[in-house]
């Protein structure tokens, strides 16, 4: 299957992307996992990028399709893939569908994250992750076993440096002016599926299933 998760920050995109991956044995692709690694290894890339992720704003589309045709030539992905935060405008999911021509597939689903702004903030001042596999935690909705370590490794859990009130007002932004009008674009082509996504994860994660199996 070829996938696209699309919504807002803290919509749980990266929550439910593991559980999709193993379930159907797709390769994750989360262009904001890839370029926090590029800031964190300080890569002329991640060096361009930094300040304006930490602004809250979007980078450049040719930055970030540059980093998903490298990512898609790799073998694990040709079975399928899970695109997290990508396409985030018009002109990235127009450069998809050229990269996806040029292959001779296309995408299966575009599942919409759909909720209101209001219950985010919530979701996104909790949060915690552990940076090198992308787990996510919550102090509140979902708190590991003990604070601050992942349940898995034992290693320190961090904090994103853009997952504040005032960061996440310029990200919504972004989102509703940018993001929005993909999902229309997808709508066009008759492969949007609306999730309701203030549920709670394991219910999300069942609507989730219940698109997907159809
Ligand atoms: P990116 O990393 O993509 O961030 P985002 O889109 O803002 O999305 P988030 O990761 O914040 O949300 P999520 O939906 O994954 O939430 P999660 O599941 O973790 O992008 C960051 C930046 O990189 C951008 O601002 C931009 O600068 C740049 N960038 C990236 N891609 C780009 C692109 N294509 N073009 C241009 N620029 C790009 O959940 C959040 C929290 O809530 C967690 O703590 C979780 O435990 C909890 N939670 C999850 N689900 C539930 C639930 N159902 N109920 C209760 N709590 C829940
Ligand atoms: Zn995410």
């Amino acid at each position: 299957k070829r996938l696209i998760l699309i919504g807002p920050p803290g919509s749980g995109k990266g929550t439910q992307s593991p559980i999709i991956k193993d379930e159907y044995c797709l390769c994750h692709l989360a262009t904001g996992d890839m370029l926090r690694a590029a800031v964190a290894a300080k890569t002329p890339l991640g060096i361009k990028a930094k300040e304006t992720m930490e602004k809250g704003e979007l980078v450049s589309d040719d930055l970030v399709v540059g980093i998903i045709d490298e990512a898609m030539k790799k073998p694990s992905c040709q079975k399928g893939f899970i695109l997290d935060g990508f396409p985030r405008t018009v002109a990235q999911a127009q450069k998809l569908d050229e990269m996806l021509q040029k292959q001779g597939t296309k995408i299966d689903k575009v599942l919409d994250f759909a909720i209101d702004d209001s219950i985010l903030e919530e979701r996104i001042t909790g949060r915690w992750i552990h940076a090198s596999s992308g787990r996510t935690y919550h102090t509140k909705f979902a708190p590991p076993k003990v604070h601050g370590i992942d349940d898995v490794t034992g290693e320190p859990l961090m904090q994103r440096k853009d997952d504040t009130a005032e960061v996440l007002k310029s990200r919504l932004q972004a989102f509703h002016k940018q993001t929005e009008p993909v999902i229309d674009y997808y709508k066009q082509k008759g492969v949007v599926a609306k999730l309701p996504a203030e549920k709670p994860p394991k219910e999300v994660t069942v609507e989730v299933q219940k698109v997907l199996s159809q």
